[in-house]
């Protein structure tokens, strides 16, 4: 990050504008917005600044710039066409721990007057850091379309009430979970965007009275956040990772999708990539209890889909059991992302017309694998945990009668962009395998040949 966002207060507080012209005009403007005390330091008054002038809104301090200058007022902003004084007033803001900014000069800048969507007290600042201002506003235009026009109204309903709800619902989860549900009700938000602030009121206090007699359910989420690429994340996953007060994530989970979980969810990393040990299932079931039992929405995280090698239904039975609701949304399994990034159709007419999916790291005490149904032709083998079988997987394909010159696959890191691809045939198999970076997934077909 290489800015930190902030709002600053700058109502009644001096802000010192150097510079009188058109440009200098709207920055004046904007302070004056913001209620700011503004002094101008110039030479002469452009046509504008002098109608704010006449107006009494803001002060000609005088016309000549001295670096103690930056001293007398919270923020400064350069607007000139001398560059040497916007230098100097730069200068200035370093030596005194100032912030400076010099107009269309980022390198000069120590902050930056972002593009801004305002519906008051609903304020949303854009920045691209001075790299592409026009990509800036291009947002900001998206976000001006997009917003609703009552949204400022919909927070001043909330900050009258603010107090009440936090009397009444003695929690910041409570009281979290309160206001979300509230800002997605379409009465409360029809209410307030007719202008119908009273009824918002009326309604928003009924909702209130009803969450603090109402014990708060928790819930679990199983989300699929697919093999790696965060772009491979569903909607209802990145809507779940949001709304989430805890995320359970295992280890196949990407460090990009753990970027989009709400900010303040408490994380548990139940994988090997926490301290290099992973909890044992059990473990996992009872800490989804333990917080669903807390009222707090809870999500599981886990590579690929829940339900493919992913023992969801394990935890699905264990929370039927503690009577915690729940609800499932799919991920993209490995088999699907990584084959479609490493160019693999996993059918194709003319070489595959069925896709058989299978782990290669079976219980102890699991049935016995169905090595004749795993050899047929015109079928797409896809195996999953399984280069360290490699060799015992060829040697039975082999028994079974696939041919040895049958295309292979090995897909490491899919999707990522560390992904390779290795491809052979299954004859060797085994020495495939032994290059492959986890996690890998071998692709054993003929579609394994193509690369589209
Ligand atoms: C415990 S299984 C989890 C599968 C996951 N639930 C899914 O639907 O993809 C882990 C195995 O999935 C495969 N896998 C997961 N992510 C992968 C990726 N990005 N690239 C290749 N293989 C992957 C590997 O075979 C790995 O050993």
């Amino acid at each position: 990050m290489n800015y930190l966002p902030l709002f600053a207060t700058l109502k009644n507080r001096p802000a010192l504008v150097i510079g009188a012209g058109e440009v200098a005009y709207r920055k004046i403007e904007l302070l004056c917005q913001a209620g700011a005390q503004v002094r101008i330091i110039a030479h002469s008054i452009g046509a504008e600044v002098q109608q704010l002038l006449d107006q009494g809104v803001v002060q000609w301090w005088k016309a000549d710039f001295v670096d103690e200058d930056v001293n007398e007022a919270v923020i400064t902003i350069a607007a000139t066409d001398d560059e040497a004084l916007n230098a100097q007033v730069a200068a200035a803001g370093h030596r005194y721990h100032r912030l400076v900014n010099v107009v269309d000069n980022p390198a000069l800048c120590q902050f930056i007057v972002p593009a801004i969507v305002d519906r008051s007290p609903v304020q949303i600042a854009i920045t691209t850091g001075g790299a592409a201002p026009v990509l800036a506003r291009q947002i900001r235009q998206k976000l001006e379309q997009e917003l609703p026009h009552y949204l400022g109204a919909m927070a001043d309903v909330a900050q009258q009430h603010r107090p009440a709800v936090k009397a009444q619902l003695p929690t910041l989860t409570a009281r979290r979970l309160f206001w979300e549900q509230l800002f997605d009700q379409a009465v409360f938000t029809d209410y307030v965007a007719s202008g119908q602030t009273e009824a918002a009121a009326q309604f928003l206090t009924t909702q209130l009275q009803q969450a603090a007699t109402q014990k708060a359910q928790g819930f679990v989420t199983l989300v699929g956040a697919g093999p790696g690429d965060a772009g491979l994340l569903t909607l209802k996953g990145y809507q779940a990772l949001q709304a989430a007060d805890v995320v359970l994530y295992d280890a196949l989970v990407g460090l990009d999708v753990l970027d989009l979980i709400r900010r303040d969810a408490h994380r548990v990393a139940v994988g090997k990539r926490a301290h290099n040990h992973s909890v044992p299932q059990e473990e996992t079931n009872q800490l989804l209890v333990h917080y669903a039992q807390q009222g707090l929405r809870v999500v599981r995280l886990k590579g690929g889909d829940s339900f493919v090698f992913g023992r969801g239904a394990e935890e699905v039975e264990v929370l039927q059991e503690a009577g915690i609701s729940y609800t499932v949304v799919p991920g993209i399994t490995a088999a699907l992302g990584a084959t479609a990034a490493a160019g693999i159709p996993l059918t194709h007419r003319d070489y595959a017309q069925s896709v058989v999916m299978v782990t290669g790291h079976c219980r102890p005490d699991g049935d016995e694998v169905n090595w004749e149904c795993l050899a047929r032709d015109r079928q797409t083998l896809v195996v999953y945990m399984g280069t360290i079988k490699a060799a015992e997987i060829r040697a039975e394909l082999l028994t079974h009668g696939k041919s040895a010159h049958t295309p292979v696959a090995i897909i490491s890191q899919g999707t990522l962009p560390t992904q390779t691809v290795v491809r052979g045939v299954l004859q060797d198999l085994e020495q495939l395998a032994a290059q492959a970076e986890r996690p890998a997934l071998m692709v054993i077909g003929e579609v394994a040949q193509l690369d589209l």
